[in-house]
């Protein structure tokens, strides 16, 4: 049998945060080492485009992405690692899918159903205001990254099982109709994996303005976990670590017995100075490598390029073939 091939892509607008690394990175990471899986994971700058148009912001973020992901341990040899821009074929196949895609199955996107109702709640006399055909078609671009590699399975947030949905569909369809080019995707939500909470106990997310950024420096990380916020039990008194912002995040990153002898402590009412720092230590002595990596490779832009280069020479050896694959199958031919 084949490998299964399991693909994700990181929108390049934010910085990476703790929740990132917990929710998505380390996973994947760790997924990628697995035999009999071949991973693809790429920076979708062309999705950034849609939610930003601050060029800096974008190009800066594509950096720190891609440098994160090489600083976390990910081997861009054992993977595809590649920018959405520098495979042309995906800008190509995504017109193909518009041709195959229901307008009315955009119109059921949550992301486009949330703008309008967002425009008709703040009284907006057009439904559509400020609405760019980017938003509207978004789902097909990721179709598009999705079915170019035959992904089988698609490690997403819940917010993004839709997309994928809509992606086996148009791919359906297109197999109808064409032929069986396509493999149908399937979303993978894994609950299993921590979901972090943020400076003000709401979910940790750039939307929220409430993270710590995975790679903050020493003083600025120290800064921000003195800021999360608590309760007001005094030290001595026994507290909830199961709804503790700052235990979730211990959590996620000490081994089952360091849990277990923290969640006596809280028991035992620990007071929230002394966690802070014990959290602040422990974050600090796990992300120092990590860290000192990432600085390395942001001082050296021209070696991250240079690894996408070869990435996207890697992934465009797939996505070539399978093009001109595609393009027989609809008709667009040589002549003669
Ligand atoms: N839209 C995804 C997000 O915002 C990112 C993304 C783009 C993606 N293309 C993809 C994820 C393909 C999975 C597969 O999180």
């Amino acid at each position: 049998m084949g490998k299964e091939v399991v693909l994700t892509g990181i929108t390049t607008t934010g910085t990476p945060h703790l929740g990132n690394y917990v929710g998505a990175i380390r996973p994947a990471i760790a997924a990628s080492a697995v035999a009999n899986v071949e991973s693809f994971f790429f920076l979708a700058d062309y999705h950034a485009l849609v939610k930003s148009r601050d060029p800096d912001r974008v190009a800066q973020s594509t950096l720190e992405i891609a440098a994160s992901w090489l600083a976390c341990g990910l081997d861009p040899e054992t993977v595809y690692f590649y920018r959405q821009s520098d495979v042309p074929e995906i800008a190509e196949l995504t017109w193909i899918l518009t041709t195959m895609t229901a307008k009315g199955l955009m119109n059921r996107a949550h992301a486009y159903k949330a703008a309008v109702q967002d425009n008709e709640a703040t009284g907006k006399k057009d439904p559509d205001a400020g609405i760019t055909m980017g938003l509207f078609c978004y789902p097909i671009l990721m179709a598009a990254d999705i079915l170019m590699f035959g992904a089988h399975k698609v490690p997403v947030g819940r917010d993004q099982k839709q997309h994928v949905e809509m992606a086996r569909d148009i791919a359906g369809r297109f197999n109808h109709h064409y032929g069986e080019l396509f493999v149908l995707p399937d979303a993978v939500i894994d609950d299993s994996t921590a979901v972090l909470k943020g400076l003000d106990g709401r979910k940790m997310s750039k939307s929220y303005d409430n993270i710590i950024p995975l790679f903050a420096p020493e003083k600025r990380l120290r800064k921000l976990i003195m800021r999360i916020k608590t309760n007001s039990l005094e030290p001595g008194e026994p507290k909830d670590p199961d709804t503790c912002t700052l235990f979730g995040i211990y959590r996620a990153f000490a081994s089952a017995q360091e849990t277990e002898a923290m969640d006596q402590r809280y028991r035992e009412g620990i007071g929230w100075g002394e966690m802070k720092n014990l959290l602040f230590d422990y974050l600090n002595e796990h992300l120092a490598g990590y860290r000192d990596e990432y600085q390395k490779l942001l001082a050296a832009p021209d070696h991250v390029e240079a690894v996408l280069q070869v990435g996207a020479e890697r992934a465009r050896s797939i996505s070539r073939p399978f093009m001109a694959r595609v393009r027989h199958a609809i008709g667009i031919r040589r002549l003669g």
